[in-house]
């Protein structure tokens, strides 16, 4: 078993080669223009994965990065060695500054299993924002919006390299299962990888009050990345 997010980091850039980053940080740079009251530009970005965002939003913002995966990491300084990245915990991180912005993007925030875990996350996002910024978060599907026995297939066709990526989706309580099995063909040969990627499901509506309970005023965007709402806290 590995975890996507380390062994196969290299590979995550290609299984989302058609995701538009630039259009959705032009989308986000408008929505933040448009509540933030905080007088400086800097953003940090949880769960920032190989610094796709980053790439975007450094044009408008002071960025740094926060990702538990050396190996993601390593890929976003790789991509933008003029940026701050620091490994790290969401639940727990600590940067000693507060931020105009916080961004946690593409359902990492799901990567918190537990309401409990949630609540510290989103404790710390909030601790991370100043008076008059804003944090932004973009589940990627919820308690309501969840379907289990999903079937999904991505492929990658490189020269040197082709992948396909089938998964089947269940449901373990108030955790989503997506059993990921990856091939991988490469001049060294073809492997396997299965990967059950294990994601918290959350009510939209709890998210929203645990954002308050940390002193956010949020309100629910339709910003159309992917299907669901975005939570935009404003700091009080
Ligand atoms: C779906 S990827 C999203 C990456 C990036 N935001 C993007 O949009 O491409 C989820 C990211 O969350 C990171 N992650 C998972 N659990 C985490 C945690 N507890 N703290 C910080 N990062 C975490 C993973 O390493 C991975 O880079």
């Amino acid at each position: 078993m590995v975890g996507f997010y380390s062994r196969l980091a290299e590979y995550y850039d290609l299984l989302y080669g058609s995701k538009d980053y630039r259009a959705e940080v032009d989308k986000i740079h408008q929505l933040i223009q448009k509540y933030k009251t905080s007088p400086d530009n800097d953003l940090l970005d949880v769960a920032c994965g190989t610094g796709r965002h980053a790439e975007h939003l450094k044009k408008h913002y002071n960025v740094t990065g926060l990702d538990n995966s050396d190996e993601m990491l390593r890929i976003a300084a790789q991509r933008n060695p003029d940026l701050r990245f620091v490994q790290g915990d969401m639940r727990s991180m600590n940067l000693g500054k507060k931020f105009d912005v916080v961004t946690c993007l593409f359902g990492s925030i799901s990567y918190m299993l537990t309401y409990e875990d949630l609540a510290k996350a989103l404790e710390a996002v909030s601790r991370h924002t100043k008076r008059g910024g804003i944090a932004v978060i973009e589940p990627v599907f919820t308690e309501e919006s969840f379907r289990p026995g999903h079937l999904s297939i991505d492929c990658v066709d490189e020269p040197d390299v082709k992948i396909a990526r089938v998964s089947m989706s269940r449901r373990e309580g108030n955790v989503a299962v997506l059993d990921f099995h990856f091939l991988v063909a490469t001049a060294d040969g073809v492997s396997h990888h299965s990967d059950p990627n294990r994601m918290g499901l959350f009510s939209l509506h709890r998210i929203k009050a645990l954002m308050e309970e940390t002193g956010f005023t949020v309100e629910l965007v339709e910003l159309g990345l992917v299907k669901e709402q975005i939570l935009i806290g404003i700091k009080e």
